[in-house]
């Protein structure tokens, strides 16, 4: 079938379906440019929450979708691929987070969840964060009670440099953002005299010092268009720069490769294709479905974050 006439398919079951579609900056362009709504975790999440509409079509990985049926469990919401699964999710299984706390009661942690994480992991969580808040969030964490942040140690340790707030960490990462090197950055630095580097936390240490920038993916956007610079290195998954060039036409934005590879692709976020967003529209299927006892324990954390994150 031509691109064209699925793209019209979509649209016209959008409608019949009372459906919306959301899709995250990492999708394929041709999935962003049909979707109602591209945004960032942060922003995805306060719009699935938001949304009236019957159906919410999730273009992103599982646990976005998931966080959007916690979110807004009287919708029905679909994803176009269930193996959209994310590595830094699979780094922090949720048994061993809660066998790490047993064993740790003692300590009573304030445990603070990055958003790409399960269900189950949220529900053990006090207060979730997203790259976009991470850093407000933090500040307002109690002071009596020592903090664990969870799963991503590279976000961790930027949002604890950033705040001053000293932090235990999970060891996991994204398998993406940790294969950015610093002689990739510094390789398109030479290549290009007079850009600015702009990174996502995820990245390393090494990556992130050499960074003029550090941001989420939707503060990227107003970055670079508030800049008075006019070409950025972006070293973040390639699907940014679609929205990027949509969005700021008039800059330039060049991606950087990770360790043999000349561009950085998340394969769980690329698993989505039309196709398959036609498909679940049409069929309301895959849908995520929650136990309602593991829903309310990770609904709590995640509206405290909402809420501190006005
Ligand atoms: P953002 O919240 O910045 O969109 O990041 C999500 C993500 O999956 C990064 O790898
Ligand atoms: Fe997960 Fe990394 Fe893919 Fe983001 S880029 S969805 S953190 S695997």
């Amino acid at each position: 079938m031509k691109q064209g006439d699925l793209i019209a398919e979509i649209r016209e079951l959008k409608k019949t379906r009372k459906a919306v579609v959301l899709a995250h900056s990492y999708q394929r362009p041709e999935i962003q440019d049909v979707a109602d709504f591209v945004g960032d975790s942060l922003a995805l999440a306060r719009h699935a929450q938001e949304t009236s509409c019957d159906v919410i079509a999730f273009c992103g990985v599982h646990f976005m979708a998931e966080t959007a049926c916690i979110l807004n469990p009287t919708r029905t919401v679909v994803l176009p691929d269930t193996e959209a699964s994310c590595s830094l999710e699979a780094s922090c299984p949720p048994e061993n987070l809660a066998s790490f706390l047993e064993a740790n009661k003692q300590k009573n942690y304030y445990v603070i969840a990055y958003i790409n994480c399960s269900i189950g992991v949220k529900a053990l969580a006090d207060v979730i964060v997203t790259s976009g808040n991470a850093q407000r969030i933090v500040e307002a964490a109690p002071t009596d009670r020592p903090i664990l942040f969870v799963p991503d140690a590279n976000l961790g340790a930027w949002v604890a440099q950033k705040t001053g707030r000293k932090m235990e960490l999970w060891n996991g990462a994204c398998h993406v953002h940790r294969q950015f090197t610093r002689d990739k950055i510094l390789e398109a630095r030479d290549a290009h005299h007079g850009s600015l580097v702009v990174c996502h936390p995820e990245c390393r240490d090494e990556v992130r010092a050499l960074a003029d920038h550090i941001c989420s993916t939707e503060k990227m956007i107003s970055f670079c268009r508030e800049s008075e610079a006019s070409t950025f290195i972006i070293v973040t998954e390639s699907g940014i720069l679609h929205r990027l060039r949509k969005l700021v036409p008039d800059k330039q934005f060049i991606g950087v490769g990770t360790e043999g590879c000349s561009c950085a692709e998340c394969e769980f976020m690329k698993l989505n294709t039309l196709e398959k967003l036609r498909d679940c529209l049409r069929d309301l299927s895959p849908e995520v479905r929650l136990p309602e006892d593991l829903r309310l324990r990770a609904e709590a954390p995640l509206l405290r974050m909402l809420e501190l994150s006005r």
